[in-house]
């Protein structure tokens, strides 16, 4: 069948491949001994066929002989249950028995494949966090406890920190100190979120080992791991700084309007992880997943367009899971780019080999960067400590509010960057702020600096509430941004499930809000809308304060959606940030420059025709065809790739 393969890949336009991503059990069927002769043989075909190789460490799947015996290295839960071998991912991020183990496949592979003529990347583990992101056995334990003595030294701070006079939990020992196992309720907010930290932390280093040898034994070579969108457990910010390049894994799921959006809104986050640099899709579906509980298929040209979306949003690189589906194992009703049948008689074969064909012709794009004046702030530890229970309200999630704005962003084609609250935003016209509920001193002040520089900053509320050990800010909220802000938010007032509240803008515009409410006092600011007809009425609902030479502007509820954009383009207009271009709705547009080139890409989510203005003449790198100034068609899902200037 390899060779097979081999002639299909090169029929698809494949140029690379991620390899031997679960193969541990093949490579060392028992301990110490290696049976890289398989490998070898594919390693010199794909070269020979011109495909290269992104080489995987496969240790995400340790080999049942050594959990066999050691299970020590096995994974335990917060409520005590061990996780077996028998699937995968089943390890203890802190165990040194599996760190050691993974450390010599590591070594054994860099050493063999080092200067392979292939090798072209190495992806070490496999969606690091996937199905265990934290463990918390007695390994864990005293791995935890070494950790908190390195960040607070000694006992007393780690108490103060923590706040354990609180419900008796003042520690007299280190050894007293466990991860928050199962508890009668609540366990104490500093100590999970402290965990949280821990948990990346610890799995970062099962990466940091295994990069260390790539990077001994196999210098030059670019050492990526994937990631999965806005996955909560690992602070990818602290990730990709230790990447070559950022990859990605992205299943959109065909049955959600909004998979368009929500796939933008990754693409821009890998991008800014990698602070601008060209990034790699590494995985999506050529139709179906296996995992849902229905998996309906991606509608013909979806993948495409959805594949050309990476691009535009800063990839260099579009691959897939999987290469062909597997007759066996849990996997085996996923799609692939080979079928189970013949692949001439499947459309989804023949939209790949379209796709490498097309994508054969994109070289001008690599390399290209894209330029933003939007920037949202985007911080992991602010979002674990904003989702432990026991708040005014449970309804607040991170990504729910970071859609909230980006839906207007992504609709009005304002090209948009991620940032974190504490990065250099000079750079940028307009800051939006989701939620920053957990802020350091610093940070606010880089926010306050941004604004004062002349910067516009949208800011919504429970922001500034506490700080990194998640202490309360005293002295009225939200404290670090009440001279900003030019208010005091007195008391909160959540929002029952479904209940409402209105907004009037004062001009006539009425709108709806839901979720969260607040008394605010104004001490600066003016209202830009208010509360109407509760007991909050006639109070400001939506503020702006002109701080310095720039303006801050205050969300205190979630505002329907055409509110939401209303506000948000009052806000672009005060920060003079423009579109890529005037694009009808349902198409996107984005720029990506090099140094002799501007190309815009236009991406039709609709399944209609669109006609698009084009302003700038060029050619259509798609499919080589010239294009006017006046009227583009894009079909349905169709893309256009527009190389400005002749
Ligand atoms: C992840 C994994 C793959 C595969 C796919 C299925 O992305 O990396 O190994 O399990 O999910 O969608």
């Amino acid at each position: 069948m390899w060779e097979e393969d081999v002639r299909l890949m090169r029929e698809a336009g494949v140029n690379l491949v991620s390899l031997g991503i679960f193969s541990w059990s093949r490579l060392e069927p028992i301990q110490g001994k290696h049976e890289f002769g398989w490998l070898d043989r594919i390693m010199d075909m794909l070269h020979e066929g011109g495909v290269r190789v992104d080489l995987a460490t496969a240790t995400a799947s340790p080999p049942p002989w050594l959990s066999h015996a050691h299970p020590e290295m096995l994974p335990v839960m917060a409520d005590g249950v061990r996780l077996w071998h028998g699937a995968r991912q089943h390890y203890c991020p802190s165990s040194p028995v599996y760190r050691e183990a993974a450390g010599r496949l590591v070594k054994a592979l860099a050493t063999r494949y080092a200067k392979h003529p292939a090798l072209a990347m190495w992806h070490v583990g496999n969606e690091f966090g996937c199905h265990v992101p934290a463990c918390y056995c007695d390994v864990s334990a005293q791995a935890f406890r070494e950790w908190l003595q390195e960040r607070y030294g000694d006992l007393e701070s780690l108490n103060r920190a923590w706040g354990t006079d609180f419900w008796s939990q003042r520690y007299s020992e280190w050894d007293e100190i466990l991860p928050p196992r199962r508890t009668p309720t609540w366990p104490n907010p500093s100590q999970q979120l402290d965990f949280m930290r821990f948990s990346s932390d610890a799995l970062l280093e099962c990466y940091e080992l295994e990069r260390a040898i790539l990077t001994e034994l196999s210098p030059g070579v670019a050492v990526t791991t994937n990631f999965m969108r806005f996955f909560k457990p690992l602070d990818y910010w602290k990730w990709a700084e230790r990447e070559d390049v950022v990859s990605d894994d992205v299943y959109q799921d065909p049955a959600d309007p909004d998979a368009g959006m929500r796939s933008a809104m990754a693409g821009d986050l890998m991008r800014s992880l990698g602070g601008g640099r060209p990034w790699i899709l590494m995985e999506q579906t050529t139709n179906r997943v296996n995992w849902r509980d229905v998996n309906i298929p991606k509608a013909p040209g979806q993948m495409r367009l959805w594949s050309y979306q990476a691009v535009a949003h800063g990839a260099d690189g579009v691959m897939f899971f999987q290469w062909r589906q597997s007759r066996a194992g849990a996997e085996k009703f996923h799609s692939a780019m080979v079928p189970h049948g013949r692949p001439e008689s499947t459309p989804t074969w023949h939209e790949v080999v379209e796709l490498g064909r097309e994508l054969a012709g994109l070289d001008t794009v690599c390399g290209s960067r894209i330029k933003a004046d939007v920037a949202i702030l985007h911080d992991w530890e602010s979002w674990w400590a904003l989702e432990l229970p026991s708040k005014p309200s449970i309804r607040v999630r991170h990504v729910d509010q970071l859609e909230s704005y980006y839906r207007h962003l992504f609709d009005a084609n304002l090209t948009t960057d991620f940032a974190r609250p504490s990065d250099d935003l000079s750079g940028y016209r307009l800051v939006l702020a989701p939620n920053v509920y957990l802020i350091s001193d610093e940070a606010a002040g880089n926010l306050a600096a941004f604004v004062e520089a002349g910067g516009t900053l949208v800011m919504s509320f429970f922001s500034g509430i506490v700080d990194p050990f998640e202490h309360i800010r005293l002295g009225g909220y939200p404290e670090p941004f009440r001279r900003l802000l030019g208010l005091e938010v007195v008391d909160w007032l959540p929002l029952a499930d479904g209940e409402d509240i209105k907004l009037n803008f004062g001009d006539g515009t009425m709108a709806h809000a839901d979720m969260w409410s607040e008394l605010i006092v104004l001490a600066g600011a003016e209202a830009l809308a208010h509360f109407s007809g509760s007991t909050l009425d006639g109070r400001p609902a939506v503020t702006s304060h002109k701080f310095g030479e720039g303006r801050a502007i205050y969300v205190a509820t979630r505002p329907d959606v055409a509110a939401m954009a209303r506000i948000l383009r009052a806000a672009a207009a005060d920060a003079e940030v423009k579109p890529a271009i005037e694009a009808p709705a349902g198409v996107s547009a984005i720029r990506r420059s090099g140094p002799r080139s501007s190309l815009l890409f236009l991406l039709n989510h609709r399944d209609v025709p669109v006609d698009v203005p084009v302003a700038d003449p060029g050619s259509n790198l798609v499919d080589g065809s010239e294009v006017h100034r006046g009227l583009l068609r894009l079909g349905p899902r169709g893309v256009a790739v527009i190389r400005e200037g002749w």
